[in-house]
C-alpha cells in the first residue's frame, strides 16, 4: 500500500518540541494543513509562525479521556485523513523510586490517550475508507524489558503491538487506512532531560528519524525503525534469553540515570546499539531479518 501525504490535513501530537515537531515540518513540506496539538501552546504557536501552511493549535493534556474527546470533537469535521501520535515521555530511575501518580500519567498518555486517538480516528475515517495513523512508540517497544526504564519501555511495546495487530486485522479486511509504529531508537529531544537522565552519544536527530519515518510510511511499511545498527540490535536481542537482553538492556539505562553530566553516556547503548558500527555496511542477515516485518 502507498501512503500519498501531500495535501492531506494531519493531526500531530507532541508538535511542541522533538520529533512531533519535525513531523510538523515535514508535513508542511508537503502541503499539508496540521491540526498541532501538545500542552505548551507558546511553542505550537511559534512553530506555527515559521510554517506556510495553515495550522491550528490546540493546547491539551492528552493524558486527560475528556481532552482527548475534546481534540477529536474538534478535528471531526475538519476532514483530516492523517494523524501522528507522538506525545509521550519516559522516567528513568528504579521502578520503586518512581512516584506511582507520575507513572499512571505516563500510562494515561503513552498508551490511554494513544488507544482512545487511534480508535476514534479510524472511525472518523470509516466512511471515506482512507487515511494514515503512525503512532510514534521506540525501539524500547521491540525488546524483552527496560530495567531503569521501566514502566516506559513497557508503555511502548503496548503501543508497537497494538499497532501492528491493528495493521494485521486492517490489510486481512482489505482496509486502504495506514497504521504503522515508528520505533526510534536514541534522539536527541527534550525527552532524555524530561526523564532526569544523561543522552546517548549514538542518538540520532529528528530530522533524520523524521526524513526516514515520511519515507518509509509513504511505502506503506508497518514497522519503521531507523538506523541499520537499531535494527541489528534488535535483532541480536532476539538470539539471547530473554533475561539476558532485559539485564543488558537494563545495564545501560542504569548508566544513564541521574542529570549531571549530561549528552555522554558512561556505556554504549545496550542492544539497541549493538554492532552498530558492524551494519553501517551494508544490509545484514540481521537487518533483513527485522526489515522482513516491516512488509506492511
Ligand atoms: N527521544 C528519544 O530518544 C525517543 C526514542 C524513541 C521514541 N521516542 C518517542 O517519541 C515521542 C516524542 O518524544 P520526543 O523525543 O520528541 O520528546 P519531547 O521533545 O519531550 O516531545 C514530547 C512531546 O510530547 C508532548 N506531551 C508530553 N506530555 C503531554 C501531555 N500530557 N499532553 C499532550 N502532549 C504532551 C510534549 O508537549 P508539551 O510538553 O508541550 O505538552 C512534546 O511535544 C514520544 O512518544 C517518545 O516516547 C523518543
Amino acid at each position: 500500500m502507498r501512503v500519498d501525504l501531500s495535501g492531506a490535513t494531519a493531526v500531530i501530537t507532541g508538535a511542541s518540541s522533538g520529533i512531533g515537531r519535525e513531523f510538523a515540518k515535514a508535513l508542511a513540506a508537503k502541503g499539508c494543513r496540521l491540526i498541532l496539538v501538545a500542552r505548551r501552546e507558546d511553542r505550537m504557536r511559534a512553530l506555527a509562525s515559521e510554517l506556510t501552511v495553515p495550522c491550528e493549535v490546540l493546547a491539551a493534556d492528552l493524558s486527560k479521556e475528556a481532552e482527548c474527546n475534546r481534540i477529536l470533537e474538534i478535528i471531526a469535521g475538519q476532514g483530516a485523513s492523517v494523524l501522528i501520535n507522538c506525545a509521550g515521555f519516559g522516567l528513568l530511575g528504579p521502578t520503586v523510586e518512581q512516584s506511582l501518580s507520575a507513572e499512571l500519567n505516563m500510562i494515561d498518555l503513552n498508551i490511554r490517550a494513544l488507544h482512545i486517538l487511534t480508535r476514534r480516528f479510524l472511525d472518523l475515517r470509516a466512511e471515506a475508507g482512507t487515511g494514515a495513523v503512525l503512532n510514534v512508540a521506540s525501539a524500547a517497544g521491540l525488546l524483552p524489558a527496560g530495567p531503569y526504564l521501566n514502566t516506559y519501555y513497557a508503555t511502548k511495546a503496548y503501543v508497537a503491538s497494538f499497532t501492528q495487530g491493528l495493521a494485521a486485522e486492517l490489510k486481512d479486511m482489505g482496509s486502504k487506512i495506514y497504521v504503522g509504529a515508528l520505533c526510534p531508537g536514541p534522539v536527541y529531544t527534550e525527552f532524555t532531560q524530561k526523564a532526569n537522565g544523561r543522552e546517548w552519544a549514538s542518538a540520532k536527530t529528528p530530522e533524520e528519524v523524521v526524513e526516514y519515518a515520511m519515507r518509509k510510511m509513504e511505502k506503506g511499511k508497518t514497522l519503521i525503525v531507523p538506523g541499520a545498527g537499531i535494527r541489528t540490535g534488535i535483532f541480536a536481542t532476539r538470539l539471547i534469553p530473554r533475561s539476558l537482553a532485559a539485564k543488558i538492556v537494563g545495564m545501560g539505562q542504569k548508566s544513564r540515570v541521574g542529570e549531571e553530566e549530561p549528552a555522554v553516556p558512561a556505556a554504549p547503548a545496550p542492544a539497541a546499539t549493538v554492532a552498530e558500527s558492524a551494519a553501517e555496511t551494508g544490509e545484514t542477515a540481521a537487518e533483513a531479518s527485522v526489515s522482513a516485518e516491516n512488509k506492511g
